[in-house]
């Protein structure tokens, strides 16, 4: 903390707003800070400074900037900053936001080992995401064309593909337990980045204040830990030393392998520290896709219905869609594509800090200084966008309809911390979207039109609204 809380803007740092005393610009933050960060780089460049309260912070904004730190200065910035709210969580421990070092190392390595291992690699798993799929809208039929919020079903039927890689199984959907852990949880994420955490971590004696949103966080992570301790208990009965079921084996097979090394980073406490981050990171982004995907099909019909179209002339006679008909499906891919782009699931990405000294764009950037990546200005770099505030699924076509890849699209980040789930994350919403619209068509109750402005947090997902889901088809 002392090295991030060190200075006023050091020799060589790059510019920014003027801030205010003690709290620097921190309210500038308030209200959709992604925004606000864009605009600031048209006056400031598109590297600048803010104080946090007394943490100094680098802003990069667009796709060359963000390129040329994260890819081709992979190694200097693949920190995660010291924040006192995130040592009081994980202890700078765990995987997402673990120190760049050792600690890291081993446990990313072993969790992309596990995902390949018990996930994608495994030649069964994608009939197991196809039946949480039909699970998923079998729920959903229950609800016979009728208006309900589907943030639930879709929160539960996406951190069940989770579940089968950390715990070799899924929880039913009336699972009460479970859906309370992942509830705090996800306010946690939103609570992460409210005013009151940004004012913990520039002054952590606010702990010692009885009230305030910081309180809320810290007795929402002991309940989830609680939670997460009591489910490894119960999924690791019965395990075999090296004949892992699951990742929570897998943990602990190394843990015991281990035992005694003085530098080993396996431990209890980072193995429900990981298990979290990994139930959370991939839930709270795949949700809110999914939750956005069917807010957008219902906003835009013509749409939808290309969509309708391009399903039903792949998957003849209603069979299940595999991962095979994606190469087929390019308007599919664009619709997905264009709801990361311009939905910006995690705006800001994750908080990053600089390994060692660093050199960009002329300015130099002392090591330890926390890093903001701006995916948002990213997706609306005019550079490399036309009109990149229109939704517009079009851009990822060529004139003959396939699917193109764009360069300036980074909802997963890029270089050494880039999100490891990112395979995961593609299956999960291909045959989840495609599912879904292959037997419904969505629509919103009558006389009611649900508004597109995000809800704020770490994470940007859509207010709640209603939705009916009207049977297109008999299943075959
Ligand atoms: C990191 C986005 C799904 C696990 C990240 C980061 C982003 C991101 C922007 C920050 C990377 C950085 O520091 O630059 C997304 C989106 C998803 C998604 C948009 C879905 C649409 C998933 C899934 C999982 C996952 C399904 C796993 C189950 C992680 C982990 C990290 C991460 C563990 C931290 C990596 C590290 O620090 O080494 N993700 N993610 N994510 N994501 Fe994802």
């Amino acid at each position: 903390v002392r090295q991030l809380m060190k200075q006023r803007r050091p020799p060589g740092f790059p510019p920014g707003p003027s801030p205010i005393p003690v709290i620097g610009n921190i309210m500038s933050l308030a209200t959709e800070p992604h925004v606000f960060l864009k605009k600031q780089s048209e006056i400031h460049g598109q590297i600048f400074s803010l104080d946090l309260g007394g943490i100094l912070t680098v802003v990069l904004t667009g796709y060359d900037c963000i390129r040329e730190c994260l890819y081709n200065q992979g190694d200097v910035f693949a920190d995660r900053p010291s924040l006192p709210l995130f040592q009081k969580m994980t202890k700078m421990g765990g995987l997402l936001n673990c120190k760049y070092g050792k600690g890291w190392i081993e446990h990313r390595k072993l969790a992309c080992n596990s995902f390949r291992y018990f996930g994608s690699g495994q030649r069964q798993f994608e009939r197991k995401i196809s039946e949480e799929c039909m699970f998923f809208v079998d729920a959903i039929d229950e609800h016979k064309g009728k208006p309900f919020n589907p943030k639930h079903l879709v929160t539960n039927a996406v951190s069940n593909i989770t579940n089968l890689i950390i715990f070799g199984q899924r929880f039913t959907y009336d699972n009460r337990n479970f859906q309370h852990m992942i509830e705090i949880f996800s306010e946690n994420v939103e609570l992460a980045v409210s005013g009151w955490a940004l004012l913990y971590n520039a002054f952590p004696w606010i702990e010692y204040v009885p009230f305030g949103k910081h309180q809320k966080l810290f007795r929402n992570a002991a309940e989830v830990y609680d939670f997460l301790l009591e489910v490894i208990n119960g999924f690791s009965q019965g395990r075999v030393p090296h004949a892992p079921r699951h990742y929570v084996d897998a943990y602990l097979d190394e843990l015991e392998q281990n035992k005694g090394e003085p530098g080993s980073s396996f431990s209890q406490e980072n193995l429900i520290y990981s298990v979290g981050e990994l139930i959370i990171a991939g839930t709270e982004t795949t949700t809110n896709t999914l939750r956005w995907a069917m807010l957008y099909m219902t906003l835009y019909p013509n749409i939808q219905e290309r969509v309708h179209r391009e399903i039903d002339s792949v998957l003849e006679n209603g069979r299940v869609p595999t991962m095979e008909d994606k190469q087929k499906m390019p308007f599919v891919e664009a619709v997905l594509h264009e709801i990361l782009r311009f939905c910006n699931i995690v705006p800001l990405g994750i908080f990053r800090a600089t390994t060692q000294e660093a050199k960009v764009n002329g300015y130099t950037i002392p090591k330890g200084t926390m890093v903001i990546t701006n995916l948002y200005s990213v997706h609306m770099d005019e550079k490399y966008w036309t009109d990149p505030g229109v939704f517009s699924p079009q851009r990822f076509l060529d004139s003959n309809g396939n699917f193109v890849k764009r360069e300036a699209f980074l909802p997963f980040s890029m270089g050494k911390r880039c999100c490891l789930g990112e395979q995961l994350a593609r299956m999960e919403m291909f045959l989840f979207f495609t599912t879904l619209l292959q037997r419904f068509h969505l629509q919103f109750p009558p006389g009611t039109v649900p508004t597109v402005t995000p809800k704020l947090g770490m994470t940007l997902q859509p207010q709640p609204y209603s939705i009916c889901a009207v049977r297109r088809q008999q299943k075959s």
